[in-house]
């Protein structure tokens, strides 16, 4: 949450700047801001809303020229998102500008020691009291550096703390608890982002900050510290995507985009991963076979769409491994005590690698004594980093704030490292790999023909624009399916929307059901010994007078007769139909979300990577 950019170098910072919180804006557009160092001063501009309006802002009260400049987009945690509670924040005298990204937890004692001792806040917000902080403190130690490390060990909580000083006019210093911070390294030139999207079109060369670190970057020079300024030796990687990735190429949407990109999402993820026998080979993987085969106990712990793609997970990795598999919300997971032991591995699945519920979960986990696999999309983020192991899913850069083809990959890499268990294990999947295997590698152009639907759900999205509710039903690994439809109306067309297990709806949800209520129903494969079952629900639900639209592979004439509107799904064994029944649910909230006139990709109150509690 909340994007951050700094730049230091002979380029114009404000440029630079702006062009990050662009590519940012995806992590909070409550807000943007930005402070520019000149001639001894910092000036700073900052406006509620998106980043729009703080360029129209400045087009009629222009920046001086500047050669360093930071800038920030936000998504609120204290103080309403207003002009005043935009970042940065200065110091009373003015000659310090901070933004931050994150809580400081104990913020609250802090100002009222502040407040005490005469300083005026202008802010509701955490962030000021640093600035404050930093100015009293340097009277002690003048030198910024030194001082945002003495502040920083005053401070609890999350935060990336980026800040800049009048008379330091080549400097920018940075620091780094719980919340991401990149820096890149250009040739007379730096970059400090929340994420490297924001200078890929400068540089590919990053250095990934780790816990307590302080960073000072000139032009020429990028210095890391830790708290107590030891030096820290870092390690540089270049992203292997480029800035064409994280534009919109020609879609009107990134949504859209990362719809379409799908197939190939789930093909880069699986490339190099399954050989010719079809056997599964996860080269980086490094928990050793020892452990692995005494694993006794799997839990998946994750938040939103990714903990609904290990719902899914968990039906392949106990089919196939008969390993127990549990999976919990991340938010929910160290608060209950679980059981933990050495032989427990923790699977924490995050596209961001920086959501602060799974990171706080699998630091816990580890606490205990469990080890920990990451399944992530970010390329040396905190959970992969602080993880015994990680597979990456391929997906690219996902920009939309709703989830799509990080989803799929999501699955994808669970049930590869599955496959993985069952192979290493010699467990009951073992004789059926072959089939599974090449039925995965199947799936990339049965993605592509499920997206050839867009053009029928489209019209299903704009008859139903005027409905309250919508429902979603499934059984097996089509009900993580029906909530991650219901999450996605929910989220970017805002609507009442409720997923259920099918089978539950005698238990209650069934009297949700009114003349015309809409009902998403996902119908596993015929041959599936679920498929009668549903069938029959679908029956109960239209005899009640629901609407039903229904998912069903090609082929099964069975529910004709009960479907106002029938989407067809390409034929795939029943545990990995999830790649294809979410497709036509992606696409129809998005369609939905934009018939209503709503923001896709940034939808309101959310942001893409929810790095607070
Ligand atoms: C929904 C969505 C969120 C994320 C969740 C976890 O479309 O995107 O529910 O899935 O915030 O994010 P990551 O995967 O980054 O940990």
């Amino acid at each position: 949450m909340c994007g951050i950019v700094g730049y230091v170098g002979p380029g114009q910072a404000l440029d630079v700047v702006i062009e990050g919180l662009r590519r940012l804006e995806y992590r909070g557009y409550d807000s943007a801001g930005v402070a520019v160092v000149a001639d001894g001063a910092i000036t700073t501009r900052k406006k509620a809303g998106k980043l729009a309006n703080l360029e129209a802002e400045i087009a009629v009260d222009p920046l001086p020229a500047s050669h360093i400049g930071i800038g920030h987009t936000r998504w609120a945690t204290h103080g309403a998102p207003n002009d005043v509670n935009a970042h940065p924040h200065v110091s009373e005298d003015g000659t310090i500008a901070v933004i931050h990204n994150g809580i400081i937890e104990n913020f609250a004692p802090l100002r009222d020691k502040l407040i005490a001792q005469g300083v005026t806040l202008r802010s509701q917000t955490d962030t000021e009291i640093v600035a404050h902080l930093l100015a009293q403190q340097m009277i002690s130690t003048p030198d910024l550096g030194d001082a945002l490390r003495a502040v920083c060990q005053e401070l609890t909580g999350a935060f990336t703390l980026v800040v800049v000083h009048a008379s330091t006019p080549n400097k920018i210093v940075a620091a780094r608890r719980n919340s991401p911070l990149v820096v890149g390294r250009g040739v007379g030139e730096n970059f400090l982002a929340s994420d490297v999207a924001a200078f890929i079109s400068h540089t590919r060369n990053a250095i990934e900050l780790g816990q307590d670190q302080v960073v000072e970057m000139t032009p020429e020079a990028v210095v890391v510290t830790d708290f107590f300024g030891n030096p820290v030796e870092v390690k540089e990687y270049e992203v292997t995507w480029d800035a064409a990735a994280a534009e919109k190429g020609g879609y009107d949407l990134f949504m859209l985009k990362e719809i379409a990109e799908q197939p190939k999402a789930v093909a880069d993820t699986l490339l190099g991963r399954i050989d010719l026998e079809g056997r599964v080979t996860l080269d980086d993987l490094t928990l050793d076979l020892d452990y692995i085969k005494n694993i006794d106990k799997i839990i998946i712990t994750a938040c939103g769409t990714a903990y609904h793609s290990g719902m899914i997970a968990k039906y392949a990795i106990e089919h196939w491994t008969r390993i127990p598999c549990e999976v919990e919300l991340a938010s929910e997971f160290r608060y209950r005590d679980p059981i933990l032991t050495p032989t427990t591995l923790v699977i924490a699945i995050s596209q961001s690698g920086e959501t602060m519920d799974t990171l706080m979960a699998m630091r816990y986990a580890r606490e205990q004594g469990a080890k920990v696999l990451a399944i992530c999309n970010s390329n040396g983020s905190t959970i992969p980093r602080e993880s015994d192991a990680v597979i990456y899913t391929h997906a690219g850069p996902e920009i939309a704030v709703a989830s799509t083809k990080a989803f799929l990959t999501q699955i994808v890499a669970c049930y590869l490292f599955a496959m993985y268990l069952a192979q290493t294990r010699g467990t009951g999947y073992g004789e059926a790999a072959g089939e599974i295997a090449l039925e995965l590698g199947r799936m990339p152009s049965k993605i592509d023909l499920v997206l050839d639907t867009s053009g029928a759900v489209n019209a299903i999205a704009k008859k139903l624009i005027d409905k309250q509710s919508v429902l979603f039903l499934g059984r097996s690994v089509g009900f993580p399916v029906a909530l991650e439809g219901a999450l996605k109306l929910k989220e970017l067309a805002y609507m009442h929307a409720e997923g259920f297990a099918a089978g539950e709806l005698k238990h209650g949800p069934i009297a949700l059901i009114e003349e015309g209520i809409p009902v998403f129903v996902v119908v596993p494969p015929v041959e599936d010994e679920l498929h009668d079952k549903i069938v029959s629900n679908i029956q109960e639900v239209r005899a009640r007078g629901a609407m039903t639209i229904v998912l069903a592979e090609e082929g099964d004439e069975s529910i004709v007769e009960f479907s106002d509107h029938i989407i067809r799904l390409p034929k795939c064994p029943a545990l990995l139909q999830p790649l294809v029944s979410t497709v036509p649910l992606q696409m129809f909230s998005c369609e939905m979300a934009t018939v209503k006139g709503y923001d896709v990709d940034q939808p309101r109150n959310l942001a893409k990577s929810v790095t607070v509690e």
